[in-house]
C-alpha cells in the first residue's frame, strides 16, 4: 500500500535525533510547550527499559510516540512489533500474542511463535490495550510479572526479552474505576505514563503541522503545494479537531488533491466553516470602515489625533472581544496581535466586559467627566 492511499503510514521516522531541527523528533512535529515536555520525556524514557503507557485521544500520535521511544532506545536494532489488541478477536489474540503449538486447536497445523517471541530483543507495542478482554488481561499481567509466555497448548513456558509499550485512547483510570480494566495490570503498565496532547491544547503547533502536511502531500502527489491564507489558518486554530492530527492530515491530503494550490473557504468541510460561524464570514469585511477616517464636517472643529486613534483602537479591541465571547486567544488572532500585547492593552485601557461604561472607554479623554459627580 503506498503512502497516498494510506497516509497513516507515510510518517516513517525521519531519524532526526531528539531536539533536532524545527521541532521534529523522530518524525513527531511540534514545538508547543506540551510537545516540548513530551519530547523530553520520550528522550528520557527511551534510554530505560521501563514499561510505558501512552494515553491520548484518537489521532494524537500515540503510535508515532511508541516508534520514537523504540528508535531512541538501546533496543533500536531489534524489532518493533505492534499488536492492535482492539482489532483482533479474543480467541485469536491469545495465540497472536503468546503463540501456539502444533495441534493446539483446530487449524493449528504448525507451531507458531507469538508476537512476544517475535519482538525478542526489541519492543512490543500493545496498541488499544484498553480493549483487551478480562481473560487476556489476567494472562498479560502474568507475562509482565514473570517475563515468560505460555504458548497456547504448550507445556513449557517460553522466556521473553521485550520492552513493552502500551497505548490507548481510553481513559484507563476511568476504565479501572468502572471495573472494565484490572487495576493490577494498569499499575504494571503505567510505570511511565505519557500523555499525547490533543491539538486543541497546542494551537501553536497547528500552522507547523499544516505546513508540514502541505509540503509532504505536494511531494507525494506531485501537485502544487497548498497555500493556506491567514484567515483559514485562524479557522484551523479555532476548529475542534476531534480526530486530531490524523484528521488534519486527511484534510491536507484532500486539499492537495482538490485544489490547485490556493485554498479558499469553499474548499473546507462545511462543519469547519459553520463551527467558525460569524468569525469566518466577517473576516472578509474591510476591517476599517471608511467613516472611521472622516474628519468633522465643521472645518474649524479640532480633531485630536491621538484621542481618535485610541478610540478607534478601543473599538476594534472591544469588537473582537465581543465577537469571540471575550476569548482573548481568539480575539488576539482576529486582530493579528500577540495575546500578551492584547492583554496588556485591555488592562491599560481598563476595558471591561458588558459594562455600560465600556462605551465611555471609546473616548478615554471623556472619562473624567463621566466619572465625575
Ligand atoms: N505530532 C505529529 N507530527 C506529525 N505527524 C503526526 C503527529 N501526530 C500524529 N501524526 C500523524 O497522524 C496520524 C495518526 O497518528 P497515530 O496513528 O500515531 O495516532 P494514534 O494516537 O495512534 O491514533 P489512534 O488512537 O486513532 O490509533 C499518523 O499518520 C501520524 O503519522
Ligand atoms: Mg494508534
Amino acid at each position: 500500500m503506498d503512502a497516498l492511499v494510506n497516509p497513516d503510514k507515510m510518517d516513517q521516522p525521519e531519524l532526526s535525533g531528539p531536539g533536532k531541527a524545527g521541532g521534529t523528533v523522530h518524525g513527531i512535529i511540534g514545538q508547543s510547550p506540551p510537545m516540548k515536555r513530551l519530547f523530553k520525556l520520550i528522550e528520557r524514557v527511551a534510554a530505560s527499559d521501563a514499561t510505558v503507557l501512552i494515553q491520548g485521544e484518537s489521532g494524537t500520535g500515540k503510535e508515532l510516540i511508541s516508534r520514537a521511544i523504540h528508535e531512541g532506545s538501546p533496543r533500536r536494532e531489534g524489532p518493533l512489533i505492534p499488536v492492535n489488541c482492539g482489532a483482533i478477536p479474543e480467541e485469536l489474540l491469545e495465540s497472536e500474542l503468546f503463540g501456539h503449538v502444533k495441534g493446539a486447536f483446530t487449524g493449528a497445523a504448525f507451531t507458531r511463535p507469538g508476537r512476544f517471541e517475535l519482538a525478542k530483543g526489541g519492543t512490543l507495542f500493545l496498541d488499544e490495550i484498553g480493549d483487551m478482554s478480562p481473560k487476556l488481561q489476567v494472562k498479560m499481567l502474568r507475562v509482565l510479572q514473570e517475563k515468560v509466555v505460555e504458548p497456547v497448548g504448550a507445556v513449557k513456558p517460553v522466556k521473553v526479552d521485550v520492552r513493552v509499550i502500551a497505548a490507548t485512547h481510553k481513559n484507563l483510570e476511568e476504565e479501572v474505576a468502572s471495573g472494565k480494566f484490572r487495576e493490577d495490570l494498569f499499575y504494571r503498565l503505567n510505570v511511565v505514563p505519557l500523555h499525547a496532547p490533543p491539538l486543541r491544547e497546542r494551537l501553536d503547533d497547528i500552522p507547523l503541522l499544516v505546513n508540514h502536511f502541505a509540503e509532504r502531500f505536494a511531494k507525494i502527489q506531485d501537485r502544487p503545494q497548498v497555500q493556506i491564507p491567514a484567515q483559514i489558518m485562524h479557522i484551523f486554530q479555532d476548529y475542534e479537531w476531534r480526530g486530531n492530527v490524523r484528521e488534519m492530515q486527511n484534510l491536507l491530503e484532500r486539499l492537495t488533491v482538490l485544489s490547485d494550490g490556493d485554498v479558499s473557504l469553499e474548499d473546507l468541510p462545511s462543519k469547519m466553516v459553520k463551527d467558525h460561524g460569524q468569525i469566518a464570514d466577517n473576516d472578509d469585511e474591510s476591517p476599517i470602515p471608511a467613516r472611521a477616517f472622516a474628519l468633522p464636517q465643521n472645518n474649524h472643529a479640532i480633531t485630536d489625533f491621538n484621542r481618535e486613534v485610541e478610540a478607534y483602537e478601543n473599538q476594534l479591541i472591544l469588537n473582537a472581544l465581543e465577537r469571540t465571547g471575550w476569548n482573548k486567544n481568539k480575539a488576539a488572532r482576529l486582530l493579528n496581535l500577540n495575546r500578551t500585547t492584547l492583554v496588556e492593552k485591555i488592562k491599560k485601557k481598563g476595558l471591561e466586559r458588558n459594562e455600560p461604561a465600556a462605551q465611555s472607554q471609546l473616548h478615554p479623554g471623556d472619562k473624567d467627566q463621566e466619572d465625575g459627580p
